[in-house]
């Protein structure tokens, strides 16, 4: 059959468009050992870096002597803070308007700073010289804790900004104080407070963790002396603002400047920044002339790329004596490590945070950030998470939950009388966001039915009644969540990094034959945009995906972009895409109406061709389109089928989810398994159904690492105590819980597609799900708040603080 005599419905299943079950086109590549990652990369005469880096959490660096490391066979350089000074390198500048030493300045401020760049003929003799290099150090004292860095006599960290009491986001009023930032209103909330019928009160910690993707980082820098122009392929997140800033900070002209982010390995936030490895080996090209390699191993990118949350969130939530929120207050200390290099959007220094009203009409609220410095690595990325969207849900999560055991009320219940109900959409929230649509009544009757909750309930009544009785030693804990998400950064006019708006962009170019390629300024990392971006276009352009090249992650050839992190791509990237498949359709409409002899107006879209109003049996199909664009002379229009779009969105889209978890847990060992696990995400208009699951499986185990035993954990001495996979806990598909996934669909009404995010969300949703049906099972015997990660010695540890130990 061909597609003159097909029906519309075998048409539109011909182009594989929007909801279509795809399988990913990238696994093709992927399954067949054909990814092509950074360290794929082989160029002729390249040459290797390694890092120098301190044992110490706090010392001054009182020298550092390279000779015996420039006698090991091969090496060709050895770089430190004083070669790199000359030429203005060795400092850079973070993402939060702060500065970060390259290599270390006089001092080093965490374990495993970077202090000296070897470079070598070979990776082994780099890592030989690294041995080689003898670094004096003089200890200082240490201070893991952001709330003794805040007291007066704390050690002084940041030497190089003694004396000044203003940073990048206002006043700062301590040595260790990197900013305060306050949202909503402190006296209305604290008045809300001081009169209500209940205030629960709890401090709300979630630990530091890690994004640890497959891939670490890494990056190749080739300065070809002869043409003038630098290719530097890399780990890259954000391609373009890569490029920009390389040009900034060298001095290099951008056009000169070639930014490839090749196949990645998996980001989750860990390759948004910038790395002292990149400065360090784009030097290394420009002085040697040859291409330098640097690809950091496990413990590395563990112990110094950045990491993730590390909030301690103290809060207070007002309600009635029926269980009405009347108020919500929460004060934040941020622990971001020796340099403020947050991976957030200008403005918001503590990201996205002010989410944390979450899914409830919660009329009053206020919020306080502020950020300290420590003797800890530098980061404070959103790891898969929305710029602390995943802190924000947590802390709501758990203060609803805290709330309900004060009140006495089944948490269920507590949630679905304080909902944001689906007709006061666009809600405005009390803490300044305008949440764009949602039916969450809907999404929560449908999860509570689906896993049979008061069933549950009484399940869990029953096994309580068996424990106590003494005939069983496990509990059951139901944990329950519903979360808001806040994705796709811009818009523009409040959203930007390092002064560059947060648009996203899509160019297409139809082909004479009637296939395309399009580019984006985001890039996958593993997210199947290829698959999935041309599913868009197919629905948009009536051009079979199978026909669309999709293609991202080289600044000479892709369209300008902020990059690909926060579940940004759907929301902006996917809506240029849909942008730009419209102007190719508008133009498309005038050459069928042309071909056709009848005015524009008289023809319309039919799946993938035009046809005569009121006569479908006169056509012209996408394919006969695009050859007349090439071939023929049409008055009035030029050659050719081509568009770029680049979008600017009115406002965010907030995706939403309702999540369950059954967990049975031992007392005596502290041993848990997840019995059953629920999740229900509503993303909008959905692209592709099956790409979609995988995400929420992917988020989900990451936040059942985060939640059940995954951190990054410093003693004292700032010695770091989670360098390797052994002692930083990924979950195999051992330990993997099932999932059981489900959805609605209330699309965006600003999203040209009414799509939303979703790749975060199970992240954000489930983190909270899991800790609180740990702390479910616990509640009768009068446990609020146990900070995470939930490992089986913290388990164990409440079991016996609790007395059930006997
Ligand atoms: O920015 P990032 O790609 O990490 O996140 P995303 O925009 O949430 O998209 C993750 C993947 O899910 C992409 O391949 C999207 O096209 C797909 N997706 C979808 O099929 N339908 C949606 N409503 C949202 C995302």
């Amino acid at each position: 059959m061909n597609d003159q005599v097909m029906s519309p419905e075998q048409r539109a299943a011909n182009l594989k468009g929007m909801g279509c079950a795809r399988k990913r086109v990238e696994d093709v590549r992927f399954t067949q050992g054909k990814g092509r990652y950074v360290d794929d990369i082989k160029l002729d005469g390249m040459l290797f870096g390694d890092f120098v880096r301190s044992p110490y959490a706090h010392a001054r660096v009182v020298s550092v002597d390279t000779s015996e490391a420039m006698k090991v066979p091969g090496v060709v350089a050895v770089l430190t803070a004083q070669d790199l000074a000359p030429l203005g390198l060795h400092w850079m500048p973070t993402l939060a308007g702060d500065r970060q030493m390259v290599l270390a300045d006089g001092k080093v401020l965490f374990q495993g700073q970077e202090v000296a760049f070897v470079v070598a003929s070979d990776r082994y003799a780099a890592a030989d010289a690294v041995e080689k290099v003898v670094v004096e150090y003089e200890e200082l004292p240490v201070v893991v804790d952001p709330f003794k860095a805040l007291e007066p006599d704390a050690p002084v960290l940041r030497e190089d900004l003694e004396g000044k009491m203003t940073g990048a986001h206002g006043p700062r009023r301590h040595h260790n104080h990197i900013f305060t930032w306050e949202q909503g209103d402190k006296d209305a909330t604290e008045a809300v407070l001081a009169g209500a019928d209940v205030v629960a009160e709890e401090m709300v910690y979630y630990h530091r963790t890690h994004p640890s993707p497959l891939e670490t980082c890494g990056c190749v820098a080739a300065m070809d002396k002869v043409t003038g122009k630098l290719t530097l392929y890399g780990t890259f997140q954000a391609p373009h603002a890569i490029r920009t800033v390389v040009s900034l900070i060298s001095g290099l002209a951008e056009h000169n400047i070639r930014v490839i982010s090749p196949d990645i390995g998996g980001g989750f936030g860990n390759k948004v920044g910038a790395y002292s490895g990149y400065v360090c080996s784009v030097v290394a090209s420009i002085v040697t002339g040859k291409p330098v390699k640097w690809v950091e191993d496990r413990m590395e990118n563990l112990m110094s790329t950045a990491f993730a949350r590390d909030y301690w969130m103290h809060g207070k939530i007002a309600a009635t004596k029926e269980g009405k929120i009347t108020g919500l207050w929460c004060h934040t200390t941020a622990d971001h490590g020796g340099f403020d290099a947050c991976a957030d959007p200008t403005k918001f220094p503590a990201g996205f945070m002010n989410i944390c009203t979450g899914s409830y009409d919660i009329p009053t609220a206020y919020l306080a950030v502020d950020g300290v410095y420590t003797n800890k690595a530098p980061g404070g990325v959103a790891y898969r998470c929305s710029f602390r969207v995943t802190e924000a849900a947590y802390f709501i999560e758990r203060m609803i939950e805290v709330l309900a055991i004060k009140l006495g009320m089944d948490a269920a219940e507590l949630r679905r009388i304080n909902f944001i109900r689906k007709d006061q959409f666009p809600y405005q929230s009390a803490l300044g966001w305008e949440y764009d649509s949602g039916d969450y009544h809907t999404a929560w009757e449908k999860a509570l039915n689906a896993v049979g909750y008061d069933a549950l309930r009484k399940e869990q009544a029953q096994r309580l009644e068996d424990f106590k009785a003494g005939k069983t030693r496990k509990l059951i804990g139901i944990g329950l969540t519903h979360f808001t998400e806040i994705v796709g950064a811009g818009p523009v006019k409040n959203c930007d990094i390092l002064g560059l708006g947060m648009f996203d962009s899509c160019e297409i170019r139809i082909h004479p034959t009637g296939s395309a390629i399009a580019r984006l300024g985001t890039i996958s990392q593993g997210q199947g945009h290829a698959t999935t971006f041309a599913q868009i276009l197919a629905s948009e352009i009536g051009i079979p995906a199978d026909n669309i090249t999709v293609e991202e992650g080289d600044t000479d050839t892709a369209p300008y972009g902020l990059g690909t992190y926060g579940s940004r791509s759907t929301p902006v990237a996917g809506a240029a895409t849909a942008m730009a498949g419209r102007k190719i359709r508008a133009k498309a409409q005038m050459i069928a109406a042309w071909l056709l002899e009848v005015h524009d107006d008289d023809v319309e879209f039919d799946v993938d061709r035009f046809v005569v109003k009121g006569a479908p049996e006169r056509f012209k199909t996408m394919k006969e389109i695009a050859f007349a664009a090439y071939n023929q002379a049409i008055p009035g229009l030029e050659p050719g089928l081509e568009a770029v779009s680049y979008y600017d969105p009115p406002n965010m889209t907030y995706p939403f989810g309702a999540y369950i978890c059954v967990m049975e847990i031992d007392v005596d060992t502290g041993v848990h398994e997840v019995r059953q696990f629920y999740a229900l995400d509503d993303c909008g208009t959905r692209i592709n159904p099956m790409v979609i699951e995988g995400q929420i499986h992917g988020g989900a185990t990451e936040g059942y690492a985060i939640a059940m035993g995954q951190e990054i954990a410093y003693d004292d001495m700032g010695n770091h105590k989670s360098a390797t996979l052994m002692d930083f806990f990924i979950p195999t598909s051992w330990e993997t819980p099932t999932y059981q996934t489900d959805f609605t669909v209330t699309p965006s009404p600003h999203h040209p597609i009414g799509a939303k995010g979703v790749g975060e969300s199970p992240n954000v949703g489930s983190v909270p799900c899991f800790s609180n049906a740990v702390h479910d099972a616990f509640r009768p015997f009068g446990l609020t708040q146990s900070h995470m990660p939930h490992d089986q010695w913290r388990i164990w540890k409440i079991a016996n603080d609790l007395g059930l130990h006997g």
